[in-house]
Parts: structure tokens; C-alpha cells; sequence
């Protein structure tokens, strides 16, 4: 499938899930390809820093206070009017609850105020589209979505047409990094903190768990090298102890995402013989270069081409969530303003009930 609206759709996006107040102008073209006019990402890293991890209460009230100067921002940034936008998206979960019912409040007011179509965008649907902000890439692909709360395999038909492939049945990936830099005494958010300790690590001096290595399907689980790597983490003095130890985590991650989605890449193969194969990684972690690195080996190898958004992408923006909601209004998926906000939300509902001992990850934060 692609998506070609019959005119060029002007959107203004708002994100405001976890601990990013963001938003964005991203035009769709006729060609079915995006632009984006603007980006804004007002970051609470510093407010939440003193307490190691988001804090939901703080975070709402940042969003309260952020909301109006970061939209206001995007659209002039863009240099696109209220009375130019074609609608509105703005995330309704999964996320913080308190967050995302401000951004989804102020994007219903914008689209009442102005007669404009509202989307309520699953903020995981906005990473699975987000390589398709800067770069050309068609329907169908395969997705691997590692972020700070979900880590899954997916095969993306289109929006609203998402098939899990595999999920993790513990931590995410991201939540993985997060809670293993913390150990090693790394500051909020973990994931960059412990790629930067990485560097020139040797990889090989510690070893760790390789969880589900060889095992049938496509699904993960981090639990165990978390705690191996705690464990380890309380015996490292020295610098260069330290920074083997970051290493070896890094790599060990990278490694059960390059296993699983090689897996994943033999089944979707099977899926779509004959047609052109894609393999696309997105979400926050997608940002580090040892994943990136080995999967785009791996996609190479199995005869998929690789695509990762650009890095300003990867993590939360809001930019996502205007090109979900711009290819959302093309095929008429609106909402009303009666949507809810919705901390849990699974991309593919039917595999997440039918299979509900795959936890989506982190509790509360960046669920
Ligand atoms: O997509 P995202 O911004 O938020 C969620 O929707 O979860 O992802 C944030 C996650 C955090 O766990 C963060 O530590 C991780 O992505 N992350 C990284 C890197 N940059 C962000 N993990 C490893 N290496 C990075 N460079
Ligand atoms: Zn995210």
C-alpha cells in the first residue's frame, strides 16, 4: 500500500506522553511523502534529573505550563497559520496519563476553535512512521520499536495496520539501558549516558547473559542481563573497568536485538517473497550507533534494505506524531473530540489480547 492524499495536507502535531512537550508542522505531499516544517522539543531532562527518572506530576504540570509557547513556536517556526493547518494530531496514549491528557486537551481545543479534523495518534503509531519523515520509504515494511518502554517486531502494512511479530516479555530495551546506567551510577536518561561510557570499551573482557539465544520466535527479554549486569556493576572500581563493563552491556543488547530481528527478518522474507524487503528500526534507542551498526549488518546480510530515522527522530518529537496524523486524515481516520487518553494502548490490539503475558514494558513512565 502507499498513500498518496488526493491534496497536500498541512498538520500540526502535539507529543506531551512522557517527559518531551513537542510539536511540529509536517506537510504531506500529494506524493506521499512528507515534509516537515517545524520541530520543537522543549525537554524536562532537568526537572526530572534530581529524581533519576520521569516524575508524572512534575511532568503534567511542565506540559501545563509548556503546551501554548511550544505550539505557538511550531507554527511560526513554519511560518503556517492556524487557518492554514488541514487538522490536528495529537498523541492519546500509551504514556502518562496526566501528560498526554494535555496535549490531547490542546490539540481538541485548537480543532474545535478552528473547525479542524482531530487525530488521536497512538504514539507508538508516530515512531513506526517516523523514518518516513526524512526519507523515502514505502508500505509494507518491517519495524523493530525499541524505545524506553517498548520493544517489539512488527510488520507495518500502513497506519492502523500494524502486525506484532514479537514483543519483550519483560524490559524494554531502552528500560534496559536506563536501569543498568543507573546501576553504574550514570545520570537520567541512562541510554546516552552509557553509550558515551562505551566508547573505546573492549566489549569481550565481561561476560553476560545471552538471553532467549537460539529460541524459536521473535520475542526478547532483558531481565537477566540486567541483573548480571548489576551484579557486575558493584565490583568495577576503575575507570576502565567501568567502561568495558558499559561496553559489554551495549553490545549484549545489540546483539539480542540483531538475533531476534534477524528471526523476524526469515519470517517477514517468507511473508513478502518476491517483494521489495525493509527493514526499519525506530524509537529512542534506535539513537545508538552500536545498534544501528549491527542491525544495519544484519538487514544488509538477510537482504533487507535499513532505514533509521535521522537521530532528532528517534526520541520523542512531535513531528511523528503530525505525519501519523497527516496519513491518518488521508484515509479519513478522524476522531472525535470525545477521544480519551489512554495510558496503555497496543499498536496491534488483537495480538496483545490474544497474548496478554507480553507485558509492554515499562509500568507508568514510558508505557
Ligand atoms: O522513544 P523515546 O524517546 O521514549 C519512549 O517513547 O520511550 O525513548 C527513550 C529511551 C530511553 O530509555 C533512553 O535511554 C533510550 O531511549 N535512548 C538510548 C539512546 N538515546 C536514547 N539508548 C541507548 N543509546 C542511546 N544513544
Ligand atoms: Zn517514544
Amino acid at each position: 500500500m502507499d498513500l498518496q492524499p488526493k491534496t497536500a495536507l498541512t498538520v500540526l502535531g502535539l507529543e506531551t506522553s512522557c517527559d518531551e512537550t513537542a510539536a511540529a508542522v509536517v506537510r504531506l505531499g500529494t506524493d506521499g511523502r512528507a515534509s516537515v516544517k517545524s520541530s520543537i522539543v522543549a525537554s524536562q531532562i532537568a526537572e526530572h534529573a534530581p529524581f533519576g527518572g520521569v516524575v508524572p506530576e512534575i511532568a503534567a504540570r511542565a506540559h501545563v505550563e509548556l503546551i501554548d509557547a511550544v505550539t505557538r513556536q511550531a507554527l511560526d517556526a513554519a511560518g503556517v497559520s492556524l487557518s492554514e493547518l488541514d487538522g490536528v494530531a495529537a498523541t492519546a496514549g500509551p504514556g502518562l496519563v496526566g501528560g498526554v491528557m494535555v496535549g490531547l486537551s490542546a490539540g481538541k481545543a485548537i480543532a474545535l476553535a478552528r473547525g479542524l479534523p482531530l487525530v488521536a495518534v497512538n504514539h507508538l503509531e508516530g515512531h513506526a512512521v517516523s523514518a518516513r519523515l526524512d526519507q523515502a520509504i514505502d508500505y509494507p515494511f518491517l519495524l523493530l520499536l525499541v524505545s524506553g518502554g517498548h520493544c517489539q517486531l512488527l510488520e507495518v502494512a500502513g497506519v492502523g495496520r500494524c502486525r506484532r511479530l514479537g514483543s519483550t516479555i519483560d524490559d524494554a530495551a531502552g528500560e534496559a539501558f536506563d536501569k543498568i546506567a543507573k546501576t553504574l551510577g550514570l545520570p537520567y536518561p541512562g541510554g546516552p549516558a552509557l553509550e558515551k561510557l562505551a566508547e573505546g570499551g573492549d566489549p569481550a573482557r565481561y561476560s553476560l547473559p545471552r538471553a532467549l539465544l537460539g529460541r524459536e520466535g521473535c520475542d526478547f527479554s532483558f531481565s537477566g542481563l540486567k541483573t548480571a549486569a548489576a551484579r557486575l556493576a558493584e565490583t568495577v572500581a576503575d575507570p576502565g573497568q567501568r567502561r568495558d563493563l558499559a561496553a559489554a552491556v551495549q553490545a549484549a543488547i545489540a546483539r539480542q536485538l540483531t538475533e531476534r530481528s534477524t528471526r523476524a527478518m526469515a519470517a517477514y522474507a517468507e511473508r513478502h517473497a518476491g517483494e521489495a524487503l525493509r527493514f526499519v528500526v525506530a524509537g529512542g534507542v534506535a539513537a545508538n550507533r552500536s545498534v544501528r551498526a549491527a542491525l544495519e549488518a544484519a538487514a544488509q546480510a538477510h537482504g533487507f534494505s535499513f532505514n533509521a530515522p535521522a537521530l532528532a527522530y528517534c526520541t520523542d518529537n512531535a513531528a511523528m506524531i503530525a505525519l501519523a496524523g497527516a496519513e491518518r486524515l488521508a484515509l479519513g481516520l478522524t476522531d472525535g473530540l470525545d477521544a480519551v487518553a489512554r495510558p496503555r494502548w497496543p499498536l496491534d490490539e488483537a495480538a496483545a489480547l490474544a497474548d496478554p503475558t507480553h507485558l509492554p514494558g515499562r509500568k507508568g513512565a514510558k508505557a
